[in-house]
């Protein structure tokens, strides 16, 4: 009889062992042991259903058990790896996602949450965690994007636009000008008493001595007073010569006046009372003037 309430009670618990059907645990829990499903502790994650690990940098748990979710580009996970927080403008997730840095320079971000971004041709970002890019000044380019600088156009070249990529904005600066900065936006005039003959210059020239320009010149003119100068000059030096010139002739006339007067009528014996004064002779009564 009591072996086979035994039998009978080893039969059941056969039975039932024998049954016994295994059920998947639910999402989000693990097997605690062979009868109950545990929930799965928050912030961490199981790789397998049994062990909870804490999710690394830049991840959180998140639904799936198994693995972490990363963290959207532009925030970084908190030290407790249990929320995505938000990297502010101007910055970005830093390289271990650990935390947030400062866009570099060249670059830009001018919102939470996103990632900095190469500055356009045209503009330029100087410095780091710069929100916005800055345009490129009038008299400089920029013909590639993420940069900190713009190119100056360069002495004797001028550009009248901000903003510009192209280096064929940079313009040569045109004759009776001067453009005398490395970024120049608009050409200078060519100053007074200056002048500007060539395209391309940076400094004006100044006029020679005795010569004058008037603004915007490309050469120089001799000054009035130099030309009244010199035509004074002149009027007195020709005056002089003139004067010399006529003293001399009269000189001579005199001179041939008394060597031969005006009229003679031929071999006629002369009078040399007068020309005895100047040229004294010895046998005056043979000098016969013989005429023309
Ligand atoms: C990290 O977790 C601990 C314990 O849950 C909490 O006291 C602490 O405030 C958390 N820190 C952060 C930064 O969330
Ligand atoms: C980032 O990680 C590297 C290597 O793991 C380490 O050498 C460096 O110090 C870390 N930097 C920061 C800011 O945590
Ligand atoms: C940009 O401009 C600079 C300076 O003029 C020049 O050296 C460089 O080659 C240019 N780059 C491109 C991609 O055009």
């Amino acid at each position: 009889m009591l072996n086979s309430f035994v039998f009978v009670l080893l039969f059941f618990i056969f039975v039932k062992f024998a049954t016994l059907t295994c059920v998947r645990c639910p999402t989000g829990s693990v097997a605690h042991d062979e009868y109950q499903c545990v929930l799965i502790c928050e912030a961490w994650y199981c790789d397998r259903l049994v062990d909870c690990l804490a999710c690394g940098p830049g991840t959180i748990a998140g639904t799936d058990p198994q693995n972490c979710k990363t963290c959207d580009p532009g925030t970084y996970s908190n030290s407790n790896n249990t929320e995505c927080l938000a990297c502010s403008a101007g910055q970005e997730t830093n390289i271990n996602k650990t935390g947030c840095s400062d866009c570099e320079i060249g670059y830009y971000n001018p919102q939470p949450s996103q990632m900095c971004e190469k500055c356009n041709i045209g503009t330029y970002a100087p410095n780091p965690g710069s929100t916005n890019c800055l345009k490129c000044p009038m008299g400089s380019f920029q013909n590639m994007s993420g940069e900190s600088f713009c190119y100056p156009c360069g002495v004797g070249k001028y550009n009248p636009s901000s903003n510009s990529w192209n280096p064929n904005d940079c313009l040569i600066c045109p004759i009776k000008y001067y453009c005398p900065n490395d970024m120049t936006a608009q050409p200078i005039i060519c100053p007074k008493n200056h002048y500007c003959d060539s395209d391309g210059l940076s400094t004006p020239k100044k006029c020679p001595v005795f010569r004058v320009s008037n603004e915007g010149e490309s050469k120089c003119q001799f000054s009035i007073a130099f030309i009244a100068i010199t035509a004074s000059f002149c009027v007195i030096v020709i005056g002089i010569i003139i004067l010399v010139v006529r003293l001399k002739i009269q000189n001579k006339k005199e001179k041939q006046k008394l060597l031969r007067p005006e009229k003679l009528p031929e071999n006629e014996t002369l009078d040399f009372s007068e020309l005895r004064k100047v040229v004294p002779m010895t046998q005056p009564n043979q000098i016969v003037y013989s005429g023309l």
